[in-house]
């Protein structure tokens, strides 16, 4: 049966990656990006398909992404699958030079709009007694990167809050996976570390086809455990101790 799938940052990168594999399945996507910016483009992309839409609004805003879900929850039906993909690369810098703004624009663009996502859709997960929910992290997630601190510590708090949701619902047909992908050849790379490190990473497509394989159970990860997929290959997988 076709399924709704909600996808954050589906405009480019990753998530757009996502989108054209669920859509090629036959499932209605429903993406999220801040600006209009790249809809174009996407939307060419995906053959302008009509299982395809795309929404403008702000993670970070409670009031915007509370309303989003109620008004898809009402259109769609249902939410099957959620994958909270949309975040922030931010600028090298070290510590004691990082302004508090952008110490704060990391976590509330790579942590709290993940968080506010799983609170208003965990509710429609727990009514419909299933769910599958996706958080992307990051290696950064696994493992600090020096000068970029602030979207390491984000992306920690991301891991521990998939953690912490997988064993809060054990008593639904329910899982919750987070994803570390490694370096990936898109726009947020480019912008950190220049084109041509970009283009020595891996493809978006990669780390997509591999999201696709543990949505379709082709690759079982148990509720709670993160993967990492780093340099075109799945390098670790972890599954957190039950108490
Ligand atoms: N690229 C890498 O090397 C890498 C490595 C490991 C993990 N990741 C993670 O993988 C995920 C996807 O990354 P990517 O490289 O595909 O990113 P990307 O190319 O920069 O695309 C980011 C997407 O997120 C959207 N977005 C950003 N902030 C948003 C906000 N506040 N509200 C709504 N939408 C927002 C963007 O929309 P607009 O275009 O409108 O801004 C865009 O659609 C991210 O979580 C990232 O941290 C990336």
């Amino acid at each position: 049966m076709p399924q709704v799938v909600l996808i954050t940052g589906a405009s480019r990168g990753l998530g757009l990656a996502l989108a054209l594999r669920f859509l090629s399945r036959g499932d209605r996507v429903f993406g999220i990006s801040r600006s209009k910016r790249h809809w174009a483009e996407a939307l060419k992309k995906t053959q302008n398909s009509s299982r395809f839409s795309l929404a403008a609004l702000d993670i970070q805003s409670e009031a915007a992404v509370k309303k989003y879900i109620q008004n898809l929850k009402r259109k769609a039906g249902r939410i099957d699958i959620l994958i909270n993909n949309a975040g922030y690369g931010g600028t090298l810098s070290r510590v004691e030079n990082l302004p508090l703004r952008e110490f704060e624009r990391h976590l509330r663009a790579n942590l709290l709009g993940t968080f506010l996502f799983c609170k208003h859709t965990l509710p429609i997960f727990r009514r419909q007694k299933g769910g599958l929910l996706l958080n992307i992290a990051s290696m950064a997630a696994k493992r600090a990167v020096p000068r970029l601190a602030a979207y390491s510590a984000a992306k920690f708090g991301v891991l521990a809050l998939g953690q912490a949701i997988a064993k809060e619902n054990l008593d639904i047909f329910f899982k919750c996976i987070t994803v570390c992908p490694g370096g990936m050849n898109t726009q947020m790379r480019s912008s950190l570390f220049g084109e041509e490190d970009a283009r020595r990473q891996q493809s978006p497509d990669f780390v997509a086809d591999i999201i696709l394989q543990i949505v379709e159970d082709k690759i079982k990860l148990e509720t709670g455990s993160d993967i990492t997929i780093r340099h075109s290959k799945v390098t670790d997988i972890h599954v957190p101790p039950a108490n």
